[in-house]
């Protein structure tokens, strides 16, 4: 990591004052985005706590990885915009660029692929821990499972406060994704797992994983590569959000790395989340065609309904998420190359988009398809089942979670998390046997 740069006290400060109490609060100032008001003193010489459940106006950590401009639909990766890596990087350059903060030199990112690629098998005894899931459970039960289960076979690398294992757990991880993921699918459809091979790259090893069978040559398809590694690349890190939070939460504790992964693994998979890749398809399949969108859209807009539209909307972005263009765009390129350019769900998703994009429910309250609203469409032509789709998602986003997990532990302020809360239950009161109540 770079020397750390941290953020800037200044002689501004915020003044809050209240029933008999007035604070001068510090305003921290960072590199890019909106100032911070310094709360930590705020309950000793108060007494008072603050409320944000969700975190909608609260900044929980100071980060040097990614950063969001929700208003313009800015996302940078240590500096480098989204759509720059996109175009020109490759995932595990991608991948260096968050774990070191620095884009990699030649050699430098030959012998960081050389490493990830000498991580990707796991233990052959792990292959036991698949078995003992149904055929048909979900995949991301199992990656929950089996990542979690990764502490059980690295006990060489679980001293956190160790720079070495911290590394060689971050490799391992970003190694082992696509592995268990691809052995995920294959356990799921009731084919023998393929083992990695070294000779390929990360991507083609992954799609390698996933779709040959021993019985027949693997061909790969170059303009499906290029879409994995766009993909991935796209979802590699996104500041602190829920999963990347839980990690962190998780991390705070001194919790080792393979079970925080899983901790975020767990909290990806909810529909407001990772997994609304997976539920707008699903949405999709649901609207059936153009002539039932407008009833669709009228109950996302019924309060009394809990239909929302998935893959629309977003915490941060407040304009168009930069992931969602790059990722329309390939969705177009893809299924063209694969020749279903007229793609009964890309149409659907199309006009969905074009009609609630002007409709004022959505203006007012600016809400704009993101990352998941056209990945699934995309998955879905490269051969992929639904259910696969936010296990795509951890895997992608693993590198990102450790990134950000160990710039917490290595800040040197770090301390376990530990929010409060606004008490709103019982007074005390007295027990009462059971033969009074
Ligand atoms: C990801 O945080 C990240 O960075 C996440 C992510 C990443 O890379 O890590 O970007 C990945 O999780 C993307 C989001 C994927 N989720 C979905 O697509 C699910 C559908 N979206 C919504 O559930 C919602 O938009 C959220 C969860 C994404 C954001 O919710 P917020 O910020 O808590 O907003 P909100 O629920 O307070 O909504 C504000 C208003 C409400 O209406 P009012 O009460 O003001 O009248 O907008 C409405 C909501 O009802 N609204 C929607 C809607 N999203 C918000 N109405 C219909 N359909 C929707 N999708």
């Amino acid at each position: 990591m770079s020397e750390k740069k941290s953020s800037k006290e200044n002689n501004d400060s915020a003044v809050l004052s209240g029933d008999g109490f007035s604070i001068n609060l510090p305003l921290l100032k960072g590199s890019l985005g909106p100032d911070v008001i310094d709360i930590r003193s705020l309950y000793k010489d108060t007494g008072k706590f603050t409320f944000d459940s969700g975190f909608t106006s609260t900044a929980s950590c100071e980060s040097q990885i990614t950063f969001i401009d929700g208003d313009e639909g800015v996302l940078l990766h240590r500096g480098y915009s989204i759509e720059e890596l996109a175009e020109n990087g490759d995932y595990l350059e991608v991948c260096y660029l968050l774990l070191n903060s620095e884009l990699p030199s030649k050699s430098e990112l030959e012998s960081f692929k050389k490493s990830i690629t000498y991580h990707t098998m796991i233990h052959d005894q792990m292959t036991d821990f698949f078995k003992g899931f149904r055929r048909a459970a979900h995949p991301m039960a199992v990656m929950c499972g089996v990542v979690g289960a990764l502490s059980a076979f690295y006990h060489d690398s679980l001293d956190i406060d160790d720079p070495q294992h911290r590394l060689i757990s971050a490799h391992r991880l970003v190694a082992k994704m696509p592995t268990i993921s691809a052995m995920a699918y294959k356990f799921s459809v009731g084919q023998p797992f393929i083992y990695p091979s070294n000779k390929l790259d990360y991507v083609s090893n992954f799609l390698h994983m996933m779709f040959s069978v021993p019985g027949e040559h693997f061909e790969q398809n170059q303009i499906l590569t290029k879409a994995m590694s766009r993909i991935f690349i796209l979802h590699a890190d996104h500041e602190q959000n829920a999963s990347t939070s839980t990690v962190r939460l998780a991390g705070s504790s001194g919790a080792n790395p393979f079970a925080c992964i899983a901790a975020g693994i767990a909290s990806l998979w909810g529909p407001a989340h990772g997994g609304a890749n997976e539920a707008v398809l699903k949405m999709l399949n649901q609207i059936g065609s153009v002539k039932n969108i407008k009833e669709y859209i009228d109950k996302a807009k019924d309060k009394n309904d809990p239909f929302r539209l998935m893959g629309f909307g977003h915490r941060v972005y407040k304009n168009y998420d930069p992931r969602a263009t790059a990722l329309k765009e390939s969705a177009h390129e893809v299924l063209n190359s694969l020749g279903v350019e007229n793609e009964p769900f890309l149409e659907l998703a199309l006009k969905l988009e074009e009609i609630a994009l002007n409709d004022s429910y959505f203006q007012d309250r600016k809400l704009f398809p993101n990352v998941d609203f056209y990945s699934g469409i995309i998955l879905k032509a490269m051969g992929f089942p639904s259910s696969m789709f936010t296990v795509l998602f951890a895997l992608a986003r693993t590198v990102g979670w450790i990134a950000h997990w160990t710039e917490m532990i290595e800040d040197p302020n770090q301390k376990i998390g530990r929010p409060r809360q606004l008490y709103t239950g019982s007074m005390r009161r007295k027990y009462s046997d059971i033969s009074d109540r």
